[in-house]
């Protein structure tokens, strides 16, 4: 039987929050946005490893929070790396050789929804090679030179914002890693890579809460998406 993976690049230092701890670790309601990440993707039943690249000044840190999260599912730490692509390739090392489908799901999203995870997979196993949530665009998006004057307008019902986590055909997302120089800072996701090879992406609908946290309004949004969960009587 084959498995599949799911690989939680998570070493990123988080700079546009603010000084304090790596991102993954800064809490949202009481708990690291790591632990919140993991624990979605140890909930969804068709999620079988997961392997987290955690800082690596903090790869003990990490096992130690996350031991009381996987239940079922097997979670490994890895060291991760200086570039997020090298943190990906670094926890790609460690899979197992049964992995047949490997997910890539940022850390700085904590709130995912457990049925995202599922679609994504389910996706892929159907046979799209490589599977990207997206959401419709709301703001119109120009395109602008060093100088910051607009050189396009570009049409925004033709745009998707992307979201994780991106699901691929294991040997493919290998291969596609293969090529790539782990210090480049401008791969800031996976399905780039596969499209670069000229393999077909497909977008399936995103989610709201996938949000990425990037900034301090985002802590203020995902506290009150958490709150409003906990109120419904949601676990975590
Ligand atoms: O930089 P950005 O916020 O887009 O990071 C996306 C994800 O990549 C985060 O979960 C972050 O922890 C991770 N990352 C990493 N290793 C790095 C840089 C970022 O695992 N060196």
């Amino acid at each position: 039987m084959s498995r599949t993976a799911a690989l939680v690049p998570a070493a990123g230092r988080g700079e546009r929050l603010g000084p304090g701890a790596p991102k993954a670790l800064r809490e949202i309601g009481g708990v690291p946005m790591l632990v919140h990440a993991v624990k979605a993707l140890c909930s969804a039943p068709n999620i079988d490893v997961v392997v987290v690249a955690a800082p690596a000044d903090a790869v003990e840190q990490t096992r130690a929070l996350l031991s009381s999260v996987a239940g079922a599912t097997d979670v490994e730490v890895v060291s991760g790396g200086e570039t997020r692509a090298e943190s990906v390739a670094r926890a790609l090392i460690a899979l197992p050789d049964d992995v047949d489908v490997v997910l890539v799901h940022d850390a700085a999203r904590p709130l995912i929804p457990v049925e995202l995870v599922t679609n994504v997979v389910n996706a892929v196993r159907a046979g799209h090679r490589a599977v990207v949530p997206g959401l419709a665009v709301v703001d119109t998006i120009k395109k602008v030179d060093a100088a910051g004057i607009v050189q396009e307008t570009v049409p925004r019902a033709d745009l998707r914002a992307i979201q994780t986590p991106q699901g691929f055909d294991r040997a493919l997302l290998q291969m596609a890693h293969a090529g790539v120089d782990p210090d480049a800072l401008t791969v800031t996701d996976d399905a780039g890579l596969v499209e670069a090879m000229g393999i077909e992406v497909l977008v399936i609908p995103g989610h709201e809460d996938a949000f990425k946290v990037t900034t301090p309004s985002d802590i203020v949004l995902a506290e009150a998406i958490l709150a409003r969960r906990r109120a419904a009587g949601a676990v975590n």
